[in-house]
């Protein structure tokens, strides 16, 4: 089974891996960011999405989040794994940090469409865990296997932009328990859940966040840090992809049980 991997700011494609296919899908919710395509990475089926498009014209919150999700599952997806760059707020976390994330605090504030269940059916999904656990475990062996240092959790809080943050947002998300800041973790997190397919999330930490490095910032400045992770990320998508279970055994695949009212 192929899985899903989902790039941001800075990677566009895996690189060195030509695509075996690439594959243009349209949803009931519209066109994804770009193609799919198929690659193998260290013998295993990797199907990659830009986030932001090819070229990168997408902003974060005018991304379709469902046509994206809905592409993947369409194409038979159940693991995805979604790569973002995210500014650093808590003190261990630095430019070229990874952080395999735990945790998400939505500050989209229902400004992007956050659900397939809109209309007909009313479903609350469980989400005291935003991101599998499996394969959170699976990414955070590869990373030992890998001799790749990783940060093991992370609260990513999710803004809605374009803009960036000022210093005293960002001294409040400190505060209510943010280690890190980006703009797409929202809602692809949770539209993965509905489609009852697991995801975790990987962030690049590309700057400090605002008002903590004391220098302006810049998007140059993102997708330079961004690329000078790109080796250490490949090696570990590469140990990890070979660790996927044949058979998921969590509880992302039942997601919607007990979900819905009525
Ligand atoms: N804030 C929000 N999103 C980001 C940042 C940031 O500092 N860096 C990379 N993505």
């Amino acid at each position: 089974m192929a899985i899903g991997l989902i790039g941001g700011s800075g990677l566009y494609d895996i690189d060195g891996l030509k695509p075996l296919e690439e594959i243009s899908l349209s949803t009931p919710y519209g066109a994804p960011s770009s193609v799919y395509k198929r690659v193998v990475l260290n013998g295993a089926e990797l199907i990659f999405l830009a986030r932001h498009g090819i070229p990168h014209s997408i902003p974060p919150h005018k991304v379709n989040y469902r046509a994206n999700l809905w592409g993947f599952k369409s194409l038979g997806v159940e693991e995805i794994i979604s790569v973002g760059a995210v500014g650093g707020i808590s003190c261990e976390m630095h430019p070229g940090s990874l952080v395999i994330l735990n945790q998400i605090i939505d500050m989209t504030m229902g400004a992007r469409t956050a659900t397939f269940y809109e209309e007909d059916k009313v479903v609350h999904v469980d989400f005291t865990n935003p991101y599998c656990a499996g394969l959170r475990d699976i990414l955070i062996e590869a990373a030992g296997t890998a001799g790749l240092p990783v940060k093991e959790r992370g609260t990513y809080v999710c803004t809605n932009g374009p803009r960036l943050e000022t210093a005293k947002e960002i001294l409040f998300f400190s505060q209510i328990g943010a280690d890190v800041v980006g703009m797409t973790a929202m809602p692809e997190a949770v539209l993965a859940r509905e489609l009852e397919m697991c995801c975790a999330g990987v962030s690049v930490v590309t700057n400090y966040a605002a008002g903590i490095g004391g220098s302006r910032l810049t998007a140059t400045e993102v997708v330079d840090a961004m690329k000078s992770s790109l080796e250490g990320l490949k090696s570990l998508l590469a140990t990890a992809v070979v660790q996927m279970p044949e058979h998921r055994s969590c509880v992302c695949k039942e997601a919607l049980k007990e979900a819905g009212m009525g």
